[in-house]
């Protein structure tokens, strides 16, 4: 946690010298006082940073990727260093067809260790990039090419691994979306990826401290800092103050083109560490799938929300049959949310019809009653090979919050352990008074069984990130079929680097990696 206070603290000097040096308020904050004079290098480095550009679609036999630094045009007013696969905050997308044999050669121009992990996506366990359980992370300079066969269709992402609640938080992800072999065609197919950034981490670290500068300079102000440190992880979350949309916020958001009469795909990717309600105005939608899995018979519905937590996916459908100029946004009332909504315009279509109402109190989709009921894979009277309850909680430790797994923290949480071949279900309480914990699972997809002791009544729910909000009960299911060491952790990475993850492990599986001891750069979350 010290780390990514010093980190957010840099970023925020960065983001002061670049859009607020002017500004009359900036006047009581004495940056040369800061104590930060060794390690602010992103200050002087952001001015010769170049802007962040659009992001790319890449496809074919062999697709390149260059991790490196820009800087971000959040909106008018604020632009962040950022760091980027290819130039771009969501990366570069990678697009294949299902069956074809993926090659991506990554370059590290960062000035630290990264890998990429694919999120969502079964590869062989030495693909999936966690530093310290599967490779060794990718140091400056060095170059890692990673492959896999694109066995399932569907939305997924991709991002670093490593210090990844720090990494992801700058803007290292892309997504990953795998065609599937018979195509039912769409005439638009728009990706949009949801974040969350702060603004002015600075002020955000004074206000929720109430230290001043001079606490600040003062190396002997540990107990202050102590203090502070445990009320980050609810604080932290009032410091995202500007939500994002493929990286721009509010007006800066590209609108999505249709024309009347189209089928139009949106496939929406939660990058970010909070959950977001999106409402989308003036026409049925039906989800298609989530977790780039296809759900049975989905019904269409109209103003009702659909709630995205960290790292899930949703692919939507409509049929553009409303012309006019339309918002998808999201509602509630963080500071944020404001932020976060894409306009749909026809085209040829000039009246704005439609007016924003994201105060506006919509029901929530609820999932686990979500298209045609039918018997999936597993039943919740079947017999299973191994099963395991995962205690979800908040404690506070010796420095700080931690969340905790059956009591402890990574890496002394029990495993999952497994062999090749069970059936395994999962019990997961969320005991956290007031934390959301998106649980995910690498290498699996796991099907959800029940919500709160009742059985699923839609249709079979197919996922690899699954959110509990506090006091939910959830079961799941997965057949333990790739073998590996396989992280299952909360994507709020928060929440994961202060200890909420586990492993599931294959008994007979004999990795080539070794982790070298005196490598401290791995850092698995
Ligand atoms: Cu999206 Cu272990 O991560
Ligand atoms: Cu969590």
């Amino acid at each position: 946690m010290k780390k990514l206070l010093l980190g957010t603290v840099l970023a925020g000097v960065v983001a002061i010298g670049a859009a607020c040096s002017n500004n009359s308020s900036m006047q009581g904050h004495d940056m040369s006082n800061m104590n930060m004079k060794e390690e602010n290098t992103a200050q002087d480095s952001s001015k010769k940073l170049p802007l962040a550009t659009n992001t790319e679609v890449l496809s074919g036999k062999e697709i390149n990727l260059t991790a490196k630094e820009a800087l971000l045009q959040i909106n008018d007013q604020v632009k962040l260093p950022v760091y980027t696969y290819n130039g771009s905050v969501p990366g570069a997308q990678i697009r294949v067809k299902q069956g074809d044999n993926v090659k991506i050669v990554l370059k590290n121009e960062l000035p630290e260790p990264i890998t990429i992990h694919w999120h969502g996506y079964p590869v062989p366990n030495n693909q999936d990039g966690v530093p310290g359980v599967t490779m060794d992370a990718i140091k400056p300079g060095e170059t890692f090419t990673y492959e896999f066969t694109a066995t399932v269709p569907g939305t997924y992402w991709y991002h670093s691994h490593q210090k990844s609640a720090e990494q992801v938080d700058k803007g290292l992800y892309g997504t990953l979306i795998v065609e599937p072999k018979n195509e039912e065609k769409v005439d638009r197919d728009y990706t949009l990826v949801l974040d969350e950034w702060m603004s002015n981490p600075d002020e955000g670290n004074m206000d929720m401290s109430g230290m001043d500068h001079s606490n600040m300079n003062n190396g002997n102000s540990s107990d202050n800092q102590q203090m502070d440190m445990s009320s980050m992880g609810h604080d932290m979350m009032n410091m995202y103050d500007i939500f994002t949309i493929n990286g721009k916020s509010g007006s800066a958001v590209k609108p999505l083109k249709v024309k009347k009469g189209e089928k139009v795909r949106l496939r929406l990717v939660n990058a970010g560490y909070m959950s977001h309600k999106l409402h989308l105005h003036g026409h049925e939608f039906k989800i298609v799938a989530t977790d780039g899995q296809p759900l049975k018979d989905p019904q269409p519905i109209k103003d009702e929300l659909l709630n995205i937590a960290p790292g899930e996916r949703y692919d939507i459908e409509f049929i553009a049959n409303n012309p006019g100029e339309w918002l998808l946004e999201c509602h509630g009332d963080m500071e944020g949310a404001d932020g976060m909504k894409v306009k749909i315009q026809y085209e040829d279509q000039t009246n704005n019809t439609d007016k924003e109402n994201a105060k506006k109190d919509l029901p929530i989709v609820d999932m686990t009653k979500y298209g045609k009921h039918e018997l999936g894979q597993f039943t919740l009277d079947q017999k299973y090979d191994v099963e395991y309850t995962m205690d979800l909680g908040t404690a506070m430790g010796k420095d700080g919050m931690v969340y905790t797994i059956n009591g402890k923290t990574y890496p002394e949480t029990a495993p999952v352990n497994v062999k090749k071949g069970d059936l395994v279900k999962v019990k997961l309480v969320n005991n956290s008074p007031k934390d959301l914990h998106p649980m995910h699972l690498h290498g699996h997809f796991f099907q959800v069984l029940s919500k709160n002791g009742k059985p699923i009544t839609g249709s079979p729910l197919i996922k690899d990130t699954l959110n509990l909000k506090p006091g939910e009960e959830y079961v799941v299911a997965f057949k333990a079929d790739n073998p590996g060491n396989w992280m299952f952790h909360c994507h709020d990475l928060h929440h994961a680097s202060a200890g909420m993850v586990t492993e599931v492990k294959y008994k007979d599986y004999k990795s080539d990696y070794i982790p070298d001891p005196n490598d401290t750069t791995n850092k698995g979350e």
